[in-house]
């Protein structure tokens, strides 16, 4: 501001003189002009006071000079140091509620990296139910793997039993067994011959038919449960890519939030920097000016006692100090608040990670190990 004032200095004579009369301007009100213009300009109410004290009470100078001077004074006044003032006093005010914006926009980024997150998250609750559905079906097959197993144990017992039968009936006798009972006529041996060697053959078919039987239904069972087996390793790799991809995408949300939040802070933090700066530059301009409005006033006030010739009301009027400064009072910007940023609590793979996310899983169809790009390391879940 002091710099701006002092430009506009060598200029303001001819304002201050007007054109016609500059020729016939004589040296004194030529010296007084200028003595209270440098006053003016260096803010010195003393200096200037002097000068209007002597040209109010001067006797050596015409009324037509003393008015020269005094129109002069309230030229440099009205047209360049009051404007002065306004100007400045505009441009700090802008320099403040620029500030505001400032502000506004580090918010504003990171409600666009909230929506962005909020994305992000929707698409990990599918990932979370997509995987928890996966499970589930895991843990079915799971029971339905060890239903088979009992089923395929009980058969090799039922298998084993009847074949063991089997092979002892199918064996050719080492002694012969046709001996005759005492009493028994050759017909009836010959009748009760063929009737054991029918039953004994008969129940040796019955044997064979019975051990093929339960062979049978052991193959069938076992390629149920062979298959019953590859469905539950199929079903589980299914479910461990669903895992590591939900562990994944809460990974990425997790690193990203961690930009987003450093982003925002950093912005906050230069914002908040150049506002501090800003926020005392202005208000020491602030004081500046009320204190150089003050004394335009005051100077007005003097120039209009020594048009009345009346050095005592001059001297009064450099007293004066009830003059309004309202007008001149920054509207100081608050602060937008400081929204605190979001991070992931829990790192993925954490137990508490993984407490919180899988807890919920089947007991019979346990997540596997965090595999994704961020997880620690290292941790299993142990229930
Ligand atoms: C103001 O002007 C008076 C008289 O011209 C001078 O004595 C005084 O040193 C000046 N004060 C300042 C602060 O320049
Ligand atoms: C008036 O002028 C005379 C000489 O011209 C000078 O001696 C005197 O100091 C002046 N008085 C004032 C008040 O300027
Ligand atoms: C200066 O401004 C005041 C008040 O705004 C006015 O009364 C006065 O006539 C003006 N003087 C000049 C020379 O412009
Ligand atoms: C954030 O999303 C909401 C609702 O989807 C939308 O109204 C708003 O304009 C978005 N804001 C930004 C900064 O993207
Ligand atoms: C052998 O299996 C067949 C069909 O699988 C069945 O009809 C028959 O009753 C079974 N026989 C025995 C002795 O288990
Ligand atoms: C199926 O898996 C179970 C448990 O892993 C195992 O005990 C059984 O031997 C397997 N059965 C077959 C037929 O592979
Ligand atoms: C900015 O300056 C004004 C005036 O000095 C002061 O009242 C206000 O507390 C300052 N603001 C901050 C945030 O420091
Ligand atoms: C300022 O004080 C003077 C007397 O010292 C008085 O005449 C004037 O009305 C006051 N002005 C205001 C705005 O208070
Ligand atoms: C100060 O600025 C705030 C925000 O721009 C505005 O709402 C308020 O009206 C202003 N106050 C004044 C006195 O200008
Ligand atoms: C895993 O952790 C155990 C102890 O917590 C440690 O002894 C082992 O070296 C670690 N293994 C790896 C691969 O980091």
């Amino acid at each position: 501001m002091w710099r701006l004032l002092c430009a506009v200095a060598g200029a303001s004579l001819t304002v201050a003189v007007p054109n016609g009369q500059s020729r016939h301007v004589d040296a004194g009100v030529l010296r007084d002009l200028n003595e209270i213009e440098a006053g003016l300009y260096a803010r010195n109410l003393t200096a200037v006071k002097s000068v209007l004290l002597t040209v109010a009470g001067s006797s050596n100078l015409t009324g037509e000079e003393v008015d020269e001077i005094l129109d002069g004074v309230n030229g440099i006044v009205n047209d360049t140091l009051e404007p002065s003032v306004k100007t400045d006093f505009a441009i700090a005010q802008d320099q403040m509620d620029g500030f505001y914006e400032l502000f506004l926009k580090c918010e504003e980024d990171q409600l666009h990296a909230f929506n962005r997150s909020v994305t992000d998250q929707a698409s990990i609750v599918q990932f979370t139910s997509s995987h928890e559905l996966c499970r589930k079906q895991q843990s079915l097959i799971a029971d339905q793997v060890v239903s088979c197993t009992t089923l395929l144990t009980a058969a090799e017992s039922i298998q084993s039993a009847k074949c063991t039968l089997y092979s002892e009936t199918d064996v050719l006798p080492t002694t012969p067994p046709c001996l005759s009972h005492g009493g028994e006529d050759v017909e009836a041996y010959h009748e009760r011959q063929i009737q054991e060697f029918e039953a004994s053959l008969s129940n040796l078919l019955l044997r064979k038919h019975e051990c093929g039987n339960a062979t049978e239904r052991l193959t069938t069972q076992r390629g149920q449960c062979t298959s019953a087996n590859t469905s539950l390793s199929d079903v589980r790799n299914e479910c461990d890519f669903k895992q590591l991809k939900l562990d994944n995408s809460v990974c990425d949300l997790s690193a990203k939030m961690g930009i987003d939040c450093a982003a925002y802070n950093t912005c906050r933090q230069q914002a908040m920097y150049s506002f501090m700066e800003a926020n005392s530059s202005v208000s020491v301009t602030e004081e500046e000016l009320k204190v150089t409005w003050k004394m335009l006033q005051q100077v007005r006030c003097m120039v209009d006692a020594a048009k009345n010739r009346d050095p005592h009301l001059v001297a009064i009027c450099s007293e004066r100090k009830n003059y309004s400064v309202a007008h001149l009072t920054i509207n100081y910007t608050g602060v937008p608040p400081f929204a605190p940023c979001q991070t992931l609590s829990e790192p993925p793979g954490s137990p508490q990670y993984m407490e919180a996310m899988y807890a919920k899983m089947p007991k019979n169809a346990p997540v596997s190990a965090c595999q994704a790009s961020c997880c620690l390391r290292n941790t299993t879940f142990a229930r």
